[in-house]
């Protein structure tokens, strides 16, 4: 089938090369002019284990094209996925839905003839009805175009594997002819197994919000429970393995530290809390504003913590931050907890070095007075605590022993609660984490 993904941010480049991938002709569409041309060579615009591959023999094969243009694409394809981004409003918690808004109006404006447009993004719910009504309004007489929704959930650093082996497909729809093309386009994928499960508009745009505003109340769940360990005693690590443990719980996204941050999750709930407060039913929805404060009250205990390891305050010392982006496996540094922590530091007087494997070009673009390094060693030369944001594997294989005599003075706050601290104890360090009192 002949496909166009409109938008070339996360979702629009891995949805491109993985439509390609499971055999359709796709066009992707920017109005970015370099990054289209840099896509065309093949070129992924971000780090993403597995899809510099993928991106080069889609488009070697010649399945896979970009262009600047949505008047080709609107000519080219019998569907069009839209994955353009619904930042946050920067005077509001509400979604922006301009991008979508215009792309719309352009299909509209250039379809030649039958088709249907898809749309991927996280929106409030009650949007696709109303693009539904305009896209019809705006097309020309004598040609359908129909919008069913389908929402992605794919996670960065596992994004072509969650495009190619969902754990669900969800098919909003209005009529059988869109779900039946819909279920042809994902054939591949349907005949592994995936559950794909038809709904109408609203459920689909309903499925991507609640399932980050649950995994989000759970970190901020486990978050609060640490607040309580620390003061009780308790091992909010042992304790999560044990709430684990129950199927009805399950231990994944039950980790407690620094938070959640990311270009979905935060701004998500915050346009989902708006949305209810907008529909008559926000006070069912004010315990999501907790759970968005909990996750930003806990960047401001780390800061608190690395500055009572430095003995009340951070003017003069040298701080070394192990991690930049918002989560390991990624170079996105999108409201990255990390980092939020790293700036909050530089600002109260200290010097701060900041390590990343992968995110340090993008880290620098939003928080240029810091000083960054590509290697772990040379963040900690010097520093009097070491502050450990980002839980990137090969943290874990640091050697407590070796960076004594590295730093000037051997102090950790482990803010995932990953690093083997037994080690760093018995090498001489003082260590703090967040939801063990240490
Ligand atoms: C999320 C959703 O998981 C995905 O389904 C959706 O499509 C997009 O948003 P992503 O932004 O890639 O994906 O991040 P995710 O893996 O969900 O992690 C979000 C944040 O939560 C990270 O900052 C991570 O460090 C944090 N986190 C995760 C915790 O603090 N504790 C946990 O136990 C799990």
């Amino acid at each position: 089938m002949r496909l166009s993904v409109i938008g070339t941010g996360y979702l629009g480049t891995v949805h491109s090369a993985c439509m390609a991938e499971i055999g359709h002709d796709v066009l992707g569409v920017d109005t970015d002019a370099d990054k289209i041309a840099a896509l065309a060579e093949g070129e992924a615009p971000f780090y993403e284990p597995g899809l510099p591959d993928l991106l080069v023999s889609a488009v070697r094969s010649g399945r896979l094209r970009f262009s600047t243009s949505l008047a080709e694409a609107a000519q080219f394809a019998d569907a069009h996925f839209i994955c353009v981004g619904t930042p946050q409003l920067a005077d509001s918690l509400k979604a922006d839905l301009s991008h979508i808004e215009s792309v719309i109006d352009e299909l509209a404006a250039n379809v030649t003839g039958d088709c249907l447009v898809v749309g991927k993004s996280t929106v409030p719910v009650g949007t696709a009805a109303r693009l539904a009504t305009r896209l019809a309004s705006r097309t020309p007489e004598g040609i359908t175009a129909s919008l069913a929704w389908n929402p992605e959930f794919l996670r960065e650093g596992f994004a072509v594997q969650d495009t190619l082996r969902p754990d669900r497909l969800v098919a909003g729809v209005t009529s059988d002819k869109a779900d039946a093309i819909l279920r042809a386009l994902y054939a591949p994928i349907l005949e592994t197994g995936t559950p794909y499960i038809t709904t109408d508009l609203a459920t689909a745009e309903l499925a991507k919000v609640s399932a980050n505003a649950f995994l989000a109340t759970k970190i901020s769940f486990i978050n609060a429970v640490a607040d309580v360990c620390e003061a009780s005693g308790a091992d909010v690590m042992t304790l999560s393995d044990i709430l684990g443990h129950d199927v009805r719980i399950g231990r994944r996204f039950l980790s407690p530290g620094l938070g959640f941050g990311g270009g979905c999750p935060p701004k998500d709930i915050r346009a989902f809390t708006a949305r209810a407060t907008e529909l008559g039913v926000g006070d069912s929805f004010q315990f999501l504003e907790q759970v968005d404060e909990i996750n930003r009250s806990r960047r401001r205990r780390a800061v608190e913590l690395g500055r009572e390891l430095v003995g009340g305050s951070f003017v003069n010392q040298r701080v070394a931050v192990l991690g930049a982006a918002f989560k390991p496996g990624t170079d996105d540094v999108r409201d990255s907890p990390a980092l939020g922590v790293a700036a909050s530091i530089r600002s109260e007087g200290a010097t701060v070095r900041v390590h990343d494997p992968r995110a340090i070009e993008n880290a620098r673009q939003v928080v240029p007075e810091i000083d960054y390094t590509d290697e772990a060693e040379k963040a900690c030369e010097g520093a009097d605590v070491v502050l450990h944001l980002t839980e990137w594997a090969e943290y874990r294989d640091l050697d407590p022993v070796k960076l004594l005599s590295v730093v000037r003075a051997p102090r950790l706050l482990d803010g995932r609660n990953v690093l083997p601290l037994g080690r760093w104890r018995a090498a001489g360090w003082t260590v703090r984490s967040m939801g063990l009192r240490t």
